[in-house]
């Protein structure tokens, strides 16, 4: 699949923008502060709903210049061909309310989108996955659930929506004190229970869906690694469910929904009081992590710089290869969007990734300038420089020349 245009209103720095890609390597060059990772950010954001740089929606609406009014929201809007075949797909993010979407200009559910149009964001934000809280990784696998699965993207609603309102429901009781004595706590324990078979369901589901992921990931990132990793040292993950050391599996059904979901409301009425002193969902799916090995040594707190590097390659261009990147059919292979890598790697890992995301039908890169660029790749090239003065509009470029303003 590929993206051949885009047109964007109010979107981050861009009032109006037209664009219109290849198949094939693009990259896009620019001083910084031009725009290139808003345009690249803006194609993600529609097949994920997410952004690699912010955590909100609302900083991706066009902030208005003084004396300006707010822009409502902003629009995204993306043909993609997939076989030939071409779809519209639009996105509204609107200040303060929900998304909204159309494919070919009917209105569908926001998730639906990324069944048309998968993507795979690498980004130096990446090197977080490795270093940062579990909450980083936990959100990387949920990432791409939601893009491999329709109804996976509804579980995590699902799951989030349930988790916020116990959590509130926790909060409340920790406010009148309820965990402090045993007749308040079981009265309390009464509430809390209608919530508890809801999340433990959809935790249960939701930690079997990333077990899932993670098994299929594995070889992927692993065969990635030997590839773009000079120091040949093996990659191995582990999905840590931490009810498996809260209250450990017997058997095999343990691990099953059933088995799993029994796990996690036993682990919750052992945390009850304490959940309810501390105010906190203390049992779930939202506790747990992706451990990443090098060696069997873990990643964290071992790798060095670059080693930190490899593995997050590695884990990106797994999940490009789970998501469809080495399917027969070159369509399945989704959109490989490469924001600002290039710079930070050094000779060799250059020329491996360089190598490995060629057989996408299509490859984004964002580079402030080409010499970062391994020469292999033959990239069509638009360069993409701020226009303050001419306001709305603009671009296109597809030949080397091409120029995209604000
Ligand atoms: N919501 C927004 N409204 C207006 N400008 C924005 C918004 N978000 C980001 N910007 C501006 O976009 C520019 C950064 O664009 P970016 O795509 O990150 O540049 P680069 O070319 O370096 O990748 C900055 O000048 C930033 O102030
Ligand atoms: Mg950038």
């Amino acid at each position: 699949m590929y993206v051949s245009d885009v047109a964007l209103d109010d979107f981050r720095s861009y009032r109006h923008a037209l664009l219109h890609f290849e198949p094939g390597v693009t990259v896009l060059t620019g001083p910084n502060g031009q725009g290139k990772t808003n345009l690249v950010e803006a194609i993600a954001f529609v097949s994920t709903l997410s952004s690699h740089r912010v955590g909100t929606d609302s900083a991706l609406v066009r902030a208005p210049r003084p004396g300006e009014n707010v822009p409502a929201g902003a629009v995204v809007r993306l043909k993609v061909n997939k076989e030939g075949r071409e779809r519209i797909l639009e996105l509204e993010i609107i200040n303060g309310k929900a998304n909204r979407a159309k494919i070919n200009r009917t209105k569908v559910r926001p998730r639906e989108l990324s069944a048309e149009l998968k993507t795979v964001v690498f980004a130096p934000e990446d090197l977080s996955l490795v270093r940062a809280e579990p909450a980083v990784r936990r959100r990387f696998l949920d990432d791409y659930l939601g893009q491999s699965d329709i109804r996976l993207a509804q579980l995590k609603t699902e799951h989030e929506k349930v988790l916020k309102q116990r959590g509130a429901l926790l909060k409340q009781l920790k406010k009148s004190g309820a965990g402090l004595s045993p007749a308040n706590s079981s009265a309390a324990a009464a509430t809390l229970q209608v919530w508890n078979e809801q999340l433990a369901n959809l935790a249960a589901k939701l930690i079997i869906a990333r077990k899932e992921f993670v098994t299929q990931l594995e070889p992927e990132a692993a065969l990635a690694h030997q590839k773009i990793a000079p120091e040949g040292r093996d990659l191995s993950l582990r999905y840590q469910a931490k009810i498996d050391e809260l209250i450990p599996a017997q058997t095999e059904a343990d691990h099953e929904l059933e088995g799993l979901t029994a796990r996690l409301l036993q682990g919750m009425a052992q945390r009850a009081q304490e959940e309810m002193i501390r105010g906190v969902n203390l049992v779930g799916a939202h506790r747990d992590d992706l451990e990443l090995y090098l060696d069997h040594l873990p990643v964290k707190g071992y790798a060095s710089h670059g080693e930190t590097w490899s593995v997050a390659l590695s884990l990106r261009l797994g999940a490009y290869g789970v998501l469809g990147g080495n399917s027969e059919d070159i369509a399945q292979r989704p959109v490989l969007i490469l924001d600002d890598v290039f710079a930070e790697l050094d000779e060799k890992r250059r020329a491996a990734l360089a190598q490995m995301i060629l057989p996408a039908q299509q490859v984004l890169i964002t580079a402030a300038v080409p010499q970062d660029l391994p020469e292999c790749l033959n990239a069509h090239q638009i360069r993409v420089r701020r226009d303050e003065a001419a306001g709305s509009l603009i671009l296109d470029a597809t030949t080397s020349e091409g120029e995209a303003h604000e």
